[in-house]
């Protein structure tokens, strides 16, 4: 009799979990999302709500969360964004939003390493008008703002899904974009842009690699020979009124500018003006023969660590990047040291290695060489073409970034040392004309791996999910003035578009259409 009745009552436990199961896969395809897919998002009832024109934040006066909530409100009340499919969703019958309130229990702590980013963020379902935002600190706000922006759609009138509520924060503390400005110069306005960017996808680090072999475009005011020698021209050099508006910015969109001043190695530029402290510059990175390469590429130098004049031009550098800079932190570079380098001055004799990769994480390949008379690029046809001289080949694909598990192989207690991660835009084939599209979408894949990472809720890789809303994301990117790559043909939608009323059906239809776009795999297996 016992046993009967826990069979019986097991029973109705089965199919609940059943039905759980299933509406939890049909949850990650909400009509509207966000990117970074928050930690938890729950949108129990999907209704939307109309936006007042005259929509407020309050919000605590604070010199960087203000001209933020400021931006925001604007980007909200004109961004009108549509949505690649139409939500089907029905408006709640209460009166329009009026105010979002953000109340933040620590208004003091500054932007550094490890500060607290999590929010809560509730929109009303019916008789309220007002939605809000509870972070821990101010960049925390600006997390939850980025987030409120991404649930407003639509124009005359504006929408905003309606009883959505999310608790957020980030698995990593560091996550980061590294740019190269030394083997290409970009402009005040494209790393502006680069921290704009960064900011919506809630990215936290501007990994600054300002200097390196090629160039030296910091003006350094007690070195300022070595930005006006071993800059690219006296327009391509950034001052320290420069810096400072660009940390400025930083601190506006909740973005820590970190300085790299790469040395010993990576140091051509500085022989400009001071030839006697550097090794092997100007020469040709790697001698015919057997003998070892100068360099990793072509940009010789090295700073030479027995000459007393190197430390002392090397302190003065870094005393002034760091009273530019007011993070934490600053990067020494330490990039590939080739000992062959200093084995060219005789008294230099020390034997150094260093081989360690970032390899997954390198965006800058795919695209050939760049030294040109490159034999590896004439092979007759059927051979191997291999990497074909590129210098970290092969690309890089948004899914294989988004794919890559930063712990993989590591104990847990190994994994809690892990802070984060980086993507690296290196410059011998980039510049402003291609920046934006070489970094983006793909860094918004790391972007959400390091933010709530690329499993569901069942542990499985969620990247078949991830595209569609990669997807709508771009758009919206693109449409903030951020030149985002494609990442599907639109053709895809007007597929969905034609025949589906729902982004279920439409799912459904592109399988039924021949499987040519994979999108479909990971959802129907659940379904
Ligand atoms: C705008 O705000 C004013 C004053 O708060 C209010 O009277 C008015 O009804 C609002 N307009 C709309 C369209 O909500
Ligand atoms: C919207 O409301 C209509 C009328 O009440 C209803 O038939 C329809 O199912 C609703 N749509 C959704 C997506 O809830
Ligand atoms: C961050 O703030 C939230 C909300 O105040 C709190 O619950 C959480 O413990 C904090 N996290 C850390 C690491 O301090
Ligand atoms: C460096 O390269 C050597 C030889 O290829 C290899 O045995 C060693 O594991 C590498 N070290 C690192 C840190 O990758
Ligand atoms: C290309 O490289 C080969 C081998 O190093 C060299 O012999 C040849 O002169 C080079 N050609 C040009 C045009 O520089």
């Amino acid at each position: 009799m016992r046993g009967e009745k826990t069979f019986s009552s097991f029973l109705p436990l089965i199919s609940l979990s059943f039905f759980i199961f299933i509406s939890q896969s049909i949850a990650t395809n909400y009509p509207i999302n966000v990117w970074p897919k928050p930690t938890t998002f729950n949108w129990p009832n999907p209704k939307s709500i109309l936006l007042s024109p005259n929509f407020t934040i309050s919000h605590p006066d604070h010199r960087y969360l203000t001209p933020a909530v400021n931006r925001y409100r604007q980007l909200i009340l004109s961004e009108h964004h549509r949505p690649i499919i139409t939500p089907a969703i029905n408006l709640t019958s209460s009166t329009p939003l009026q105010n979002l309130i953000i109340s933040v229990s620590d208004v003091t702590s500054p932007l550094s390493h490890g500060v607290n980013e999590s929010y809560s963020l509730s929109t009303p379902s019916d008789g309220s008008s007002s939605a809000y935002i509870t972070p821990a600190t101010v960049w925390g706000a600006m997390r939850g703002l980025e987030t409120f922006s991404q649930l407003a759609y639509g124009k005359n009138p504006i929408r905003v899904t309606a009883g959505v509520y999310v608790h957020d924060l980030p698995i990593f503390i560091h996550r980061g974009v590294m740019l190269d400005t030394s083997r290409n110069f970009y402009g005040v306005d494209d790393l502006l842009r680069l921290i704009k960017a960064l900011s919506m996808n809630k990215l936290n680090v501007f990994h600054w690699h300002i200097t390196d072999s090629h160039s030296f475009p910091l003006l350094v005011p007690s070195e300022p020979e070595l930005a006006g020698k071993g800059a690219y021209g006296n327009d391509m050099m950034y001052s320290p009124a420069d810096v400072q508006k660009i940390v400025e910015f930083g601190l506006e969109h909740g973005v820590r500018v970190l300085p790299e001043i790469d040395m010993p190695a990576h140091t051509g530029s500085w022989a400009e003006a001071y030839p006697e402290i550097i090794t092997c510059a100007n020469m040709f990175w790697w001698p015919a023969g057997n003998t070892p390469a100068l360099a990793a590429e072509p940009g010789t130098g090295q700073l030479n660590p027995l000459i007393p004049k190197t430390y002392e031009v090397t302190k003065n550098v870094i005393h002034d990047t760091i009273a530019m800079f007011p993070d934490s932190l600053f990067h020494g570079g330490a990039d590939e040291i080739n000992s062959a380098c200093w084995n060219t001055d005789p008294s230099i004799q020390k034997v150094v290695a260093s081989n360690g990769t970032l390899n997954y994480y390198y965006l800058d390949c795919g695209h050939g060489s760049f030294v040109g008379n490159d034999s590896r690029y004439d092979q007759p046809p059927g051979t191997d073409q291999g990497n074909g001289g590129s210098w970290c080949g092969p690309f890089k694909t948004w899914e294989t970034i988004y794919n890559y598990d930063i712990t993989y192989g590591l104990t847990d207690k190994e994994a809690q040392l892990v802070i984060g991660g980086e993507v690296a835009l290196w410059s011998e084939q980039a510049d402003s004309t291609v920046m934006d599209s070489r970094i983006w979408p793909r860094a918004s894949a790391m972007a959400e791996t390091l933010w709530s990472g690329n499993r569901d809720e069942t542990g499985m890789k969620r990247y078949a999910e991830a595209t569609d809303r990669l997807n709508e994301w771009r758009y919206r990117m693109v449409a903030r003035g951020i030149g985002a790559e494609p990442i599907q043909p639109l053709w895809m939608y007007h597929v969905k578009l034609a025949a589906a009323k729902s982004v279920q059906d439409a799912l459904l239809v592109m399988t039924v259409k021949g499987g040519e776009c994979k999108l479909t795999d990971y959802d129907i297996s659940k379904t």
